[in-house]
């Protein structure tokens, strides 16, 4: 009898998948009604949550979780939606970092960032006299590095649950039979029609003749295909075949260098997580290619020995010292940091307590330090991203950050497969000391080498009170992102704010160069005015960041939240 027992038990999980296989969950007055959905800006569930940048991508997430799966199910699948429903970042042609912690305490970095083509080189992106072309870094096929998301996915597919062929079906309903348009992404697809007909010489299905209108269904065939090449040949589906193909064929159009060899040679990389401690909390977060978990490391060191708590939400003395900090974080990333394959990164000593203290020893109350000062430490040693995360109620934490690098990454679709391509090779430091896009400059650390990932500043991170899951947290916003996370936790942690308040409050933001400290609306005046009188310079910005958290409350409950910045949303259970 006993014999049997775990035979029954497989059968009916093998029933149980199956018929899991047979409810589709999408299509009208479905679990996820791509036809009638709304955004819901908060919840608290008790078993699954899931906040993210669309909410027919957020649904999925929870219904999956309802169909049994976990965390990493929700993941995968929700990523897959967003690739469909928001394209501007939802992205199968980009890449990115889950970061989890499993209900049994392992933790998982897993890097699936985008790498430089075998045929890239230092100074590809610089013209005979050196100037830098960043139209090619930021559009088009030479702006794309090689896709890690869909290696990504099927390397946390072990840690899933349900089948990859049930994970990316709700997408390929959402491509094939479409889902109604919010009015952001109307504005959106509007605004960039022009752009997209210049950097694409084949139809896309976000260009339609006249204007796109509020209740307008997008249908995404040539993706649809795409996803189910991906479901029936797996990992292949994407880096080999006729998807590889038709990704070479675009780069033989748009000059692009990606090459059959270099898609067939990416692989996700596991990463170990960087933690770390702040005040009494336990905080997990991604290593390099990423900066933003040594910068979060340094940041939130830096103020700890300062009672924040008492100083008050946006005072200016609390802000001053967060800007300051901020100030040499953003300057170690710009010397310091790049793909650790390629380059050694002084994780260590960046944030050892004696090196921080060092780093804060010319900081002065009531006056603004200056950039020109503060210079990245000398070590002695040997807009568009979009963020998820997922809670199951195992307790396994699922925090992932994923991007095409700008809004549309490079604006090209590869021709007949319906998907962008990312603009990430503009992450690299295309020439020492000339700013990306984001206004980041950095230097030999991340200059641009074949197969190296270049440095990101995406921040997936989780946080632990009494060894127990705390906080899920993550970001999109380029070089914000770190400052988002920081600004996130110290909300939480030092001034007790619920999840939804601590994303959405205003933000500042402060990047070492340029030396300006950009105000996010809203921002308390007497605040601004005080910081102005110490000498910073101030730059109004409308908005930092879409941050999506989740925090567990003392009685089970788990506070779910989107941010209020965009069409974010929560569903759970
Ligand atoms: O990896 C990075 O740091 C950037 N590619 C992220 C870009 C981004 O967040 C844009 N979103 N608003």
């Amino acid at each position: 009898m006993k014999l049997f027992k775990p035979l029954s038990i497989c059968l009916l999980l093998a029933l149980n998948i199956l018929s899991h296989a047979q409810v589709s969950l999408v299509g009208a007055g479905k679990k996820v009604d791509p036809f009638h959905y709304e955004v819901v800006k908060n919840g608290q569930f008790r078993k699954a949550s899931v906040s993210s940048a669309h909410p027919l991508a957020s649904l999925v997430g929870a219904a999956i979780m309802e169909q049994g799966g976990n965390a990493f199910d929700a993941g995968i699948a929700t990523q897959l939606a967003l690739a469909v429903v928001y394209p501007g970042a939802g992205n199968i042609g980009g890449g990115g970092f889950m970061l989890a912690r499993k209900s049994n305490g392992e933790l998982i970095g897993l890097d699936y960032r985008e790498a430089a083509p075998s045929k890239a080189s230092r100074d590809m992106y610089l013209d005979k006299n050196g100037t830098v072309l960043s139209a090619l870094s930021q559009f088009g096929d030479l702006a794309s590095g090689i896709p890690g998301t869909i290696a990504g996915l099927f390397a946390t597919l072990p840690y899933a649950k349900l089948p990859f062929k049930i994970l990316i079906q709700p997408a390929i309903d959402l491509a094939e039979n479409g889902f109604v348009i919010s009015e952001k992404q109307v504005n959106d697809f509007n605004e960039q029609k022009d752009i997209f007909i210049k950097n694409n010489n084949h139809p896309i299905a976000f260009v339609k003749e006249g204007k796109w209108h509020l209740g307008d269904t997008l249908f995404q065939k040539e993706l649809a295909n795409t996803l189910k090449r991906i479901q029936k040949d797996g990992v292949k589906g994407f880096y080999e075949g006729e998807t590889a193909n038709m990704i070479v064929a675009e780069m033989q159009k748009g000059n692009g260098i990606i090459s059959l060899e270099d898609l067939k040679n990416y692989t996700a990389k596991l990463r170990k997580p960087l933690e770390f401690d702040y005040r009494g909390h336990h905080i997990i977060s991604f290593s390099p290619p990423s900066s933003g978990g040594i910068i979060i490391n340094q940041m939130l060191k830096m103020i700890e020995k300062y009672p924040v708590g008492t100083y008050g939400f946006q005072t200016s003395k609390t802000v001053q010292l967060m800007i300051e900090v901020e100030r040499r974080a953003y300057a170690d990333r710009a010397e310091h940091m790049g793909d650790p394959d390629f380059w050694k990164v002084p994780v260590k000593t960046l944030t050892s307590d004696k090196y921080l203290t060092e780093r804060m020893k010319d900081f002065v109350a009531e006056k603004a330090g200056s950039s020109t000062d503060v210079k990245a430490g000398t070590i002695h040693e040997s807009e568009e991203t979009t963020h998820i995360s997922i809670l199951d109620d195992l307790g396994n934490m699922v925090s992932i950050t994923t991007t095409l690098n700008g809004g549309y990454g490079c604006k090209t679709m590869v021709g007949g497969a319906g998907f962008l391509l990312n603009n990430e090779m503009d992450d690299f430091s295309v020439k020492p000391g000339v700013p990306n896009m984001y206004g980041a400059i950095g230097g030999e650390a991340n200059a641009i080498e074949p197969g190296k990932r270049m440095l990101s500043s995406m921040t997936p991170t989780l946080i632990l009170k009494n060894k127990k899951p705390y906080v899920v947290i993550g970001t999109p916003g380029g070089t914000t992102i770190p400052t988002s996370v920081f600004q996130g936790i110290v909300n939480i942690i030092d001034f007790n704010m619920s999840a939804s308040d601590a994303i959405n409050k205003p933000k500042f933001h402060h990047q070492w160069l340029p030396d300006i400290v950009m105000i996010e609306k809203g921002f308390d005046a007497n605040t601004k005015k005080h910081l102005q009188t110490m000498g910073y310079k101030l730059s109004d910005r409308g908005s930092i960041g879409r941050t999506e958290a989740i925090r567990i409350l003392s009685d089970g409950k788990r506070e779910t939240a989107a941010d209020i910045r965009g069409d974010d949303s929560v569903a759970g259970f």
